[in-house]
């Protein structure tokens, strides 16, 4: 069965410098590497479950240039329907200049461009798609209106709905939300949203517990290299992180989220799916750039295999 799944969100082209170090201001340092490539959390969590084989199709809106065609071209190479790709003339697209350090840890700036014109009325424009799909993922690059807008829609229309509130932002309430199925937020996103601290075990479920209180169904926190918990009102399971040689970790979190719903629509337990979710992501860790390191269904078959075979 292959489930399907709408994206209302965000696309961007990724600019990433790979640095030896990163320029202190006023100063001008040499990097040794570089590349362009299709990013944007929504677009990386729409290609991450296409390649593993989900009916995706993405709600989002490009500028009028060479990237905007660039996108939607990729979006088409991949599988992705674009019936609701919409183009903004005198717009730019949206860019984002990354800059990846020798660990592999990333920084990133992002120019929303034409992401910031996707309104509630692109939502309606595609309901009659929306309706359709086992999940609808988000996340923050596009109007907070219009993330809100879609929860609301959704849970009147039956649609389980993810929402993975980064980047990080005061602006977002619990209370725009509280429809939501499943809330993917990092520690700070969960401490800035919940009001409580996050850094111990305990803090972090009952900041979680706090905003299922307030209507979310279940909260699963991403920790990075201590891996995720998976948290409803009466039970926290642990999901371990997969060790791999971080290459690059820019778009690691969207390969989670992306595989996590592919898996989920696909097999509908919610455990499982956040393990394989895991090992996805540990896969695009070891590999550079952010959507050309997301596997295909065969690539993710054989690195589950080599992983098994070195425990
Ligand atoms: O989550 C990674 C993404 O964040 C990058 O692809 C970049 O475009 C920014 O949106
Ligand atoms: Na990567």
């Amino acid at each position: 069965k292959t489930g399907r799944i709408a994206i209302v969100g965000s696309n961007m082209v990724d600019l990433i410098t790979y640095v030896q170090i990163m320029p202190k201001p006023g100063e001008t340092v040499e990097a040794p590497d570089f590349e362009i490539g299709c990013g944007g959390k929504g677009a990386n969590q729409a290609i991450a479950a296409a390649r593993l084989g989900s009916q995706v199709s993405m709600v989002t809106k490009v500028g009028d240039d060479l990237f905007g065609d660039n996108t939607i071209r990729n979006f088409a190479e991949n599988g992705v329907d674009t019936t609701h790709v919409k183009k903004v003339a005198g717009k730019s697209s949206g860019v984002a200049p990354i800059f990846v350090e020798p660990s592999g840890e990333n920084s990133i700036l992002i120019v929303k461009g034409a992401n910031a014109d996707l309104s509630p009325a692109d939502v309606d424009a595609a309901e009659d798609m929306l309706r359709q799909a086992d999940l609808i993922l988000l996340q923050l690059e596009i109007p907070l209106e219009t993330v809100a807008y879609t929860i609301r829609r959704a849970a009147e229309w039956g649609v389980r709905t993810i929402l993975n509130p980064a980047p990080a932002t005061k602006e977002l309430k619990v209370s725009d939300i509280s429809s939501l199925s499943f809330l993917v937020p990092n520690e700070s996103e969960l401490e800035l949203l919940s009001g409580m601290p996050t850094t111990t075990e305990e803090e972090i479920v009952a900041a979680a517990r706090s905003l299922i209180a307030q209507g979310i169904g279940t909260v699963i926190v991403t920790l990075g290299g201590r891996g995720a918990r998976l948290v409803t009102a009466d039970d926290v399971k642990v999901i371990e992180a997969v060790k791999v040689k971080p290459v690059d970790t820019t778009g690691a979190g969207d390969a989670f989220i992306g595989s996590f719903a592919h898996f989920l629509a696909a097999t509908g337990d919610v455990e499982q799916s956040l393990n394989r979710a895991a090992r996805y992501a540990a896969f695009s860790v070891g590999r550079r750039g952010t959507q050309k390191s997301y596997a295909t269904a065969a690539e993710f078959e054989e690195f589950c295999k080599s992983l098994s075979a070195s425990e």
